[in-house]
């Protein structure tokens, strides 16, 4: 039963359309109309901007950091950690708050990591902020982002993470089907303002 109450309120919490709400307070734009359609951070980097990209990203982050830290701040640490932050990032990528169309997992899936494992989230945004630097694909960063966090994960023998952070990439990857398509392509767009 507690189990059910801490997973009904981290899929409400991923479930917080972040990029909606900024983009139709802040700028009366519904990104879901604009660049990739991605209710994402970096669809709204693309179409509103660095400042509202950033606390889309922070926003987004957080929701899977708070899901994680559900079991602590309800005095139920038997409950995993883990498990119920996959729950937040089910929430923000089928939102019942906007039709269950939302982003494609990554910052909430970082933010779970976050939760429960500080070292390897830093290990992720180096990572994740190198191969952006390098490849200038945000969504090829993303995804070989969950591959490090996976053998990361390995390097550390935490079982409960490398189940999760495998599930994690796999829903990362499968999100980004159409952008695997594009940069097969050659038609995914690269970030412009960085190196
Ligand atoms: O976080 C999602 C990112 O990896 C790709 O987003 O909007 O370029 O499809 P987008």
């Amino acid at each position: 039963m507690e189990y059910v109450f801490l997973i009904i309120i981290a899929y409400l919490l991923g479930s917080i359309p972040t990029g909606l709400i900024v983009g139709k307070i802040g700028f009366k734009t519904d990104i879901r109309e604009h660049g990739s359609g991605n209710l994402g951070a970096t669809n709204t980097f693309r179409v509103l901007g660095v400042k509202a990209g950033i606390i889309v990203t922070i926003g987004d982050i957080l929701k899977g950091t708070v899901a994680a830290l559900l079991p602590i701040l309800f005095q139920l640490e038997n409950i995993q950690p883990l498990l119920i932050g996959v729950f937040a990032v089910i929430g923000h990528v089928y939102p019942i708050f906007a039709k269950f169309k939302g982003g494609k997992a990554v910052a909430t899936s970082a933010g779970v990591i976050l939760g429960v494992n500080w070292l390897l989230f830093v290990i992720m945004v180096i990572s994740f902020l190198v191969i952006l630097y390098l490849t200038k694909y945000v969504s090829l960063s993303s995804m070989l982002t969950g591959i490090i966090a996976i053998i990361v994960s390995i390097v550390q023998q935490d079982v409960g993470l490398i189940i999760v952070t495998s599930l994690l990439t796999i829903f990362v990857i499968y999100r980004h089907k159409a952008n695997i398509k594009r940069i097969i392509n050659k038609t995914e767009p690269k970030i412009k303002w960085m190196g």
